[in-house]
């Protein structure tokens, strides 16, 4: 069964950081609301959510993704270039401990799992401002000796990589090239968000669904004409915090 490790809306999440996004008001109860939904959402596609408690001083903390890359061999503990996000860390490292063993990332290396997209043996990271060569060679460093190969991406005009693209899990991307540097996507099908929708390529597929926010109507009609089903969670007040629908849980079997 498909496990998803999820984090409670922190009350201080409106000090978030914000990188390419201006700030705007967050209305924390409906955030708060929003993300029960997703996790709601997540289980009604089957999955086993295992949600941890809100760390209240730490506004970001409901972004699990960033601080946590689970392999099918092994948990990786991510050093995020947001310093302000470091103490997340520990926590998720205590809930992943019952499933794998684990490595971390160290000084000065930085890498953000936002930036990490794992398609089979492939895997694409994002040089962003959150994640620097040294945390990709680290990174690589651990998991070739499980034969994946690790392959940069440039990001430019976003937070992470994934704010750019994800995949569908058969071969095709979903992508706004016009903040990546497509090059090694090559022998992907690369099937590109609406051209108003430019946040629009962070969605999670899970069996023949795909969730996407219900703020992207046009690139969900896009996915449906792929033959796929789409599954619609509002996050508005989430996506104000620069995050969607990757960002707010860890998936892994
Ligand atoms: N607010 C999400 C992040 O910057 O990490």
């Amino acid at each position: 069964m498909l496990k998803a490790i999820t984090r409670a809306v922190s009350r201080s999440l409106a000090d978030c950081e914000l990188t390419c996004l201006p700030r705007e008001p967050i209305d924390i109860d409906l955030a708060v609301a929003q993300h029960t939904a997703y996790e709601h959402a997540l289980e009604s596609l089957g999955l086993r959510v295992i949600s941890l408690p809100e760390q209240p001083d730490m506004p970001d903390a409901v972004f699990v993704e960033d601080l946590l890359l689970v392999f099918d061999e092994i948990a990786i503990i991510t050093r995020p270039g947001a310093t302000s996000r470091r103490a997340e860390c520990d926590t998720l490292a205590e809930a992943v401990a019952p499933f794998r063993s684990m490595q971390r990332i160290s000084e000065p290396a930085t890498l953000e799992g936002g930036d990490v997209m794992r398609i089979g043996r492939d895997v694409f990271v994002g040089v962003s401002s959150r994640t620097n060569t040294a945390g990709i060679d680290e990174l690589a460093g651990i998991i070739s000796a499980f034969e994946y190969n690790v392959h940069p991406v440039e990001v430019r005009g976003c937070l992470h990589l994934k704010s750019a693209c994800c995949s569908l899990e058969d071969g095709r991307i979903l992508v706004n090239r016009r903040w990546i540097d497509a090059a090694p996507l090559r022998e992907y099908e690369l099937i590109d968000v609406a051209s108003d929708e430019p946040h629009a390529a962070n969605v999670v597929r899970i069996g023949t669904t795909v969730l996407m926010p219900a703020a992207f109507p046009h690139t969900q009609e896009i996915v449906r004409r792929q033959g796929l089903g789409v599954c619609s969670v509002n996050i508005s007040e989430l996506m104000k915090a620069e995050a969607a629908i990757t960002c707010s849980s860890v998936i892994f079997e």
